[in-house]
């Protein structure tokens, strides 16, 4: 391991300012050796990044090391002798808390709290920190405390079986640790219930905004993209707002909107939603798909990449992972446009490589190179994104009732009607494509007979 102290070489954190921060932290960086899915990014620029998570909470992070791991030990993850070095710094530095980016067990978690006698968070506790502490929305906040729930349910319920496994299988005697278990577990499930029930209320709300806002015939832009690429910056670049931006990681989590006039007068609403972040854990993914959801309905998604970063290969690829499991699949691939963010920041040469690069790919995917913290290439991009929607046409079903041939003529006269069938209650399903503005006109007069997927 090599400890570094993070204040040599940032600015951004001083452990001897105490500011506004909950802990002295180690962040160690535990990566096995020959890791194939870690292949793209180097053992440091992840540990870099998981020292941006732990900043993103405001620890106070003294020193950071990287463990390589020829096999993972199931009690304690990382060797003996690694534990017994990582307890040196500990009471070296008066540590509280430390930091593993890694998924540990329950019982490596324990094992390691209990060897350093401080308190050992891994990555997927440490995300639900950050989400925790950026949730801005009520639906935001709700969302969170049900993944740190569910975490914390499936913590209890695996250590649960592992008690039950060691008695024998005799589950019906029941001593005091079980019950005590089975009884903050019941405590959790209600908890789940009640805050499920509620997301549920909020959700309804969200819907009848969104029903609301579809009556605006305008098309949404989404800007998505990998922590820090640059997202709030583009946004305040291109609607000259203020949204919250800072050099921290999540600095967005709600999504944020505004109306913009594109060069020929085309309006469209952008939408800054949360950034993305590798080995995100899956039950956040669920949890936070309803916060993205402004993603799967936009008209033009612009995909920000901080291409002056050395990752930025593994993060689009990350990114491009979660739009997928979004739903954003191949075929609709032509609604995303890839913004080369940060290109001020690159030398004469890379800047020449970057542009080549961009020039040489496909028309209907050519990347836009700017930079939002200069306004470089912002015109281009502007334009870009009007020409996307006039040519983006958007594919709408609905059900209508059999009677409704005012509806059906409506569609034939204002849509392309695709597809158009007679379902065994009578009604009728279409599918139909149109122009953005075309599309919302359809969404608001037909609300009611687009089925909520
Ligand atoms: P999350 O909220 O974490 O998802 O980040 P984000 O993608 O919204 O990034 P944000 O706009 O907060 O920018 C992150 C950092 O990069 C900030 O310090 C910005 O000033 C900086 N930045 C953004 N765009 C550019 C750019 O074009 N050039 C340079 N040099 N820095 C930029």
């Amino acid at each position: 391991m090599q400890p570094r102290r993070r204040d040599q070489n940032s600015g951004r954190l001083s452990p001897d300012d105490p500011g506004k921060s909950t802990g002295r932290a180690l962040v160690i960086g535990p990566y096995r050796k020959e890791q194939k899915s870690g292949a793209l990014r180097s053992p440091q620029a992840r540990l870099e990044e998981a020292i941006g998570l732990a900043l993103a909470i405001d620890l106070d992070v003294i020193d950071t090391g990287i463990v390589s791991l020829n096999e993972i030990r199931p009690a304690t993850y990382i060797g003996k002798g690694k534990v017994e070095e990582v307890e040196g710094l500990v009471k070296a530095h008066d540590i509280g808390l430390v930091v593993m980016d890694c998924a540990l067990s329950p019982v490596q978690q324990r094992n390691l709290e209990k060897a350093w006698g401080t308190k050992v968070l891994d990555r997927t506790g440490l995300i639900l920190e950050i989400f925790g502490k950026r949730a801005q929305t009520k639906e935001g906040v709700l969302q969170v405390e049900l993944a740190h729930l569910t975490y914390q349910k499936s913590r209890l319920v695996r250590s649960w079986t592992h008690l039950e496994r060691q008695r024998g299988g005799f589950g019906f005697l029941g001593g005091p640790g079980e019950t005590q278990i089975e009884a903050d577990r019941r405590v959790i499930e209600e908890r789940i219930a009640r805050i499920e029930a509620e997301l549920e209320k909020v959700k309804k709300r969200r819907k009848l905004h969104r029903d609301s806002r579809a009556r605006v015939p305008y098309p949404i832009a989404a800007l998505v993209g990998y922590t820090n690429a640059g997202k709030s910056t583009l946004f305040n670049r291109m609607t000259r707002a203020k949204v919250l931006e800072a050099d921290m990681l999540f600095a967005t989590l709600d999504p944020t909107l505004r109306a913009i006039d594109l060069p020929h007068g085309t309006k469209v609403i952008l939408s800054d939603t949360v950034g993305f972040i590798s080995e995100l854990p899956t039950m956040l993914v669920a949890a936070f798909r309803a916060t993205l959801e402004e993603v799967t309905e936009a008209d033009v998604i612009l995909h920000v990449r901080d291409i002056s970063h050395d990752d930025t290969e593994a993060q689009m690829q990350d990114v491009q992972e979660v739009l997928k499991a979004l739903g954003i699949d191949e075929a609709r691939r032509g609604r995303v446009i890839e913004v080369w963010n940060k290109i001020d920041v690159l030398d004469a040469e890379a800047r020449a490589r970057v542009e080549n690069m961009a020039a040489r790919t496909a028309p209907d995917h050519q990347p836009m190179v700017v930079s939002a913290l200069t306004g470089e290439g912002i015109d281009a991009l502007l334009s870009a994104i009007e020409g996307r929607l006039a040519e983006t046409r958007i594919v709408i079903d609905l059900v209508l009732d059999g009677t409704d041939g005012a509806g059906l003529s409506w569609l034939h006269r204002n849509t392309e009607v695709i597809e158009k069938s007679v379902q065994d209650d009578g009604k009728v399903a279409v599918c139909v494509r149109a122009d953005p503005v075309k599309a919302a006109q359809v969404r608001a007069r037909f609300a009611g007979a687009i089925p909520v997927s």
